[in-house]
């Protein structure tokens, strides 16, 4: 009994210690390749820093300046066909990377000329086969794309116009579903025109509006813009329905801005 007395008894207190300074060598290692790999990762993503400025830049201000521009009626600066290309479409098509017509080889993209501009175009948006849709880039919009694609087809022999399809002309049921989806979601703010929001029937503030073109108001509602929160801030509300919101509120608002225009039309009249 005496001589186990002698021996100092592990105590929790040591148990731990050891334990943690046995830990801690390999838990330093460790450390070290995290931050080892990290700062290599960094490195690599810092080669490139302009575009990615750039973009965040741009995607900054495309708000400001469709909302606070001086010129309310100036749609939103789109980018032109070449530059998508330089920024999305060239990482594919500039080496013809995963079997894509490469550009400017006028081989490679007849037959896909042929095809003609309304396949190319749908294809351009919606993607086929290893072809992302929009290039892989959610945000472009469709003139973006279509104006790509005119860049990239016309720079191999065709002679192709930007032009998107012409509008969706929404039913009288769908008509009535917006309305019931914008009564409950939206005409909170846009009957009463409060935190800024263009009243229906304000033919002034819709004028301009309407000249972005409905793919732009789509994107708009379903994003949220300057003020306007995204889906009216219900983030339940599918992308369809607010769709057919839009598609009312559209159809009220060119009621509201021709029957402004007809007083004027009548009292130049007199
Ligand atoms: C990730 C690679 C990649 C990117 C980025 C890319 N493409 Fe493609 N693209 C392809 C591939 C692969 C094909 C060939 C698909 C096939 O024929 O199966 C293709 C085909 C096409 C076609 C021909 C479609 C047809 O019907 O033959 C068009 C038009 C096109 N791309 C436009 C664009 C535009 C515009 C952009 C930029 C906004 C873009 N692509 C970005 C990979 C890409
Ligand atoms: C909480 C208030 C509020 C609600 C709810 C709301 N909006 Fe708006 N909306 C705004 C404001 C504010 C603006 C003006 C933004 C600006 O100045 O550009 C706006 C603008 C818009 C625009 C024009 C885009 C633009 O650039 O100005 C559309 C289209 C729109 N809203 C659609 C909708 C739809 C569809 C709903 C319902 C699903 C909805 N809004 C619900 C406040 C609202």
């Amino acid at each position: 009994m005496a001589e186990h007395q002698e021996t100092t008894p592990t105590t929790p207190k040591d148990f731990l210690l050891a334990t943690l300074g046995g830990l801690f060598a390999p838990g330093l290692a460790i450390f070290l390749i995290v931050m080892l790999v990290l700062g290599i990762r960094s490195q690599l993503g810092a080669e490139d820093p302009e575009p990615v400025a750039d973009r965040v830049v741009r995607e900054r201000i495309q708000p400001f300046g469709v909302s606070l521009a001086i010129d309310p009626s100036a749609p939103r600066v789109e980018k032109t066909g070449e530059q998508v290309y330089n920024e999305v479409c060239g990482n594919c098509h500039g080496a013809g990377a995963l079997a894509s017509p490469k550009h400017k080889d006028a081989g490679a993209w007849a037959p896909r000329i042929a095809k003609g501009w309304d396949t190319l175009l749908e294809h351009g948006l919606k993607g086929f086969n290893k072809m992302p849709a929009r290039g892989g880039e959610p945000d472009l919009s469709d003139l973006e794309v279509a104006r790509a694609i005119a860049f990239m087809t016309n720079a191999a022999g065709a002679r192709f116009e930007p032009v998107l399809k012409k509008e969706r002309v929404p039913s009288a049921a769908e008509l009535a579903r917006g309305q019931a989806v914008y009564a409950e979601n939206c005409a909170a703010c846009h009957d009463t025109g409060m935190t800024g929001a263009q009243k229906l029937d304000d033919a002034q503030a819709w004028a301009p509006l309407l000249k972005q073109g409905k793919d732009y108001l789509y994107h708009a509602a379903i994003k949220g813009s300057f003020g306007g929160p995204a889906k009216g801030g219900n983030d339940k509300l599918s992308d369809a329905d607010t769709m057919l919101a839009v598609d009312y509120m559209v159809e009220a608002a060119r009621a509201a801005v021709a029957k402004a225009a007809k007083p004027a039309q009548q009292a130049a009249a007199k």
